[in-house]
């Protein structure tokens, strides 16, 4: 027994001299320490040598000294693997140029942007307003009161609590007016809503921006050239358009400023509803009574206001056909804008 076990510990430390990984080492101590390992085989022959006692003693002796020499060289197996991944690591290069999708800017975000920056030029101040507001804001100060026709116009989304998506930023009209007073030049480009069905040139939930100028002594001229200005600075090419007259209870005279169909350049198609023709940007001279529920003095004081289809502004710019593409989250749709 003796000369067994002393044969095994030199083929044990032999074997555990050539393992050269962690694997190498687990299949070393199966083949010593396993149920079925060559311990269990001394352990079991045991059974025939006379002095078991010393025998044991010899047999554990080996099995711990294994048991050691095991956990040691693992120790040292996992320390060289440690080392060699910081080695590795070392050679990672931050400054490596990588090829990497890059998110890019929403179409009616440029879009609203580069109107901005037109009105900013010309003395015009940013609002933001909210989203969701009252009957008063939306339809009663801007000369539309209950049981209006022109309401049908525009049904949008109820809160429980009375209050309402805003159909059209001109909702914002009555407390700018109110906030500022006269003389006023101020954009407010913001979310609409709609309860109505969606085609190539119509969504539930779509973009305007509402301008307003009040001051000694403007009129319609006033507002041409704004609107003329505007529409040559976005688009940065000539555009057709045509100014017809418009019905809106907020304005007297109003109108509908039309611009000539991008898609198909004017011969009609989907997205301009085959009349060659989107309507872009209604307008008018503020209604007197729409001044005095603002708190401005029309003795002293006219203005105009328009509101901008931000969103079809957009399609007409970028060429898109069907307005829904914009908030369809089709990456397809709205990758191409990236490089802008
Ligand atoms: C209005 O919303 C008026 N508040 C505009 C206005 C402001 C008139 C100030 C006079 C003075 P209208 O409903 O026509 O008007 O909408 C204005 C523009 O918003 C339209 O010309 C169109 O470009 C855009 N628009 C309206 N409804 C939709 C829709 N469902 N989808 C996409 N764009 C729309």
């Amino acid at each position: 027994m003796k000369e067994r076990i002393e044969q095994l510990r030199a083929s044990f430390h032999e074997a555990l001299a050539a393992c050269v990984s962690g694997q190498d080492l687990e299949a070393l101590r199966i083949e010593y320490l396993g149920k079925k390992g060559h311990i269990a085989e001394l352990m079991k022959g045991l059974r025939d040598v006379e002095d078991k006692k010393t025998a044991g003693q010899l047999i554990n002796g080996l099995k711990t000294e294994i048991e050691a020499a095991i956990l040691k060289a693992d120790e040292e197996f996992k320390r060289a693997e440690i080392e060699a991944r910081v080695r590795q690591a070392k050679k990672y290069n931050p400054t490596l140029i990588t090829e990497r999708e890059l998110g890019s800017y929403h179409p009616i975000t440029l879009a609203t942007r580069e109107v901005e920056e037109v009105f900013i030029a010309m003395g015009f101040t940013i609002e933001n307003f909210s989203e969701i507001v009252d009957d008063y804001q939306c339809f009663e100060a801007l000369n539309i009161p209950k049981h209006h026709p022109a309401r049908d116009m525009q049904d949008t989304y109820y809160l429980d609590n009375g209050q309402l998506l805003k159909t059209h930023t001109s909702a914002a009209q009555n407390s700018i007016m109110k906030k500022y007073g006269a003389p006023l030049r101020a954009i407010f480009p913001g979310r609409c809503f709609r309860n109505e069905s969606t085609d190539a040139c119509h969504e539930n939930t779509f973009f305007q921006m509402e301008g307003m100028m009040i001051d000694e002594n403007i009129s319609i001229s006033n507002l041409i050239y704004f609107m003329k200005t505007m529409l040559s600075e976005v688009f940065k090419r000539d555009v057709k358009v045509r100014l017809r007259p418009g019905f809106f209870p907020f304005v007297e005279p109003g109108f509908e400023l039309d611009i000539n169909c991008a898609i198909c350049g004017g011969d009609g198609c989907p997205s301009c509803k085959n009349s060659g023709w989107l309507e872009l940007c209604p307008c008018g001279m503020i209604h007197p009574r729409v001044l005095e529920e603002g708190g401005i003095d029309t003795e002293k004081y006219t203005g105009f206001a328009f509101g901008l289809g931000l969103t079809r502004l957009a399609m007409m710019k970028y060429g898109v056909k069907d307005i829904r593409d914009f908030n369809s989250g089709s990456l397809k749709a709205l990758s191409q804008f990236k490089s802008k």
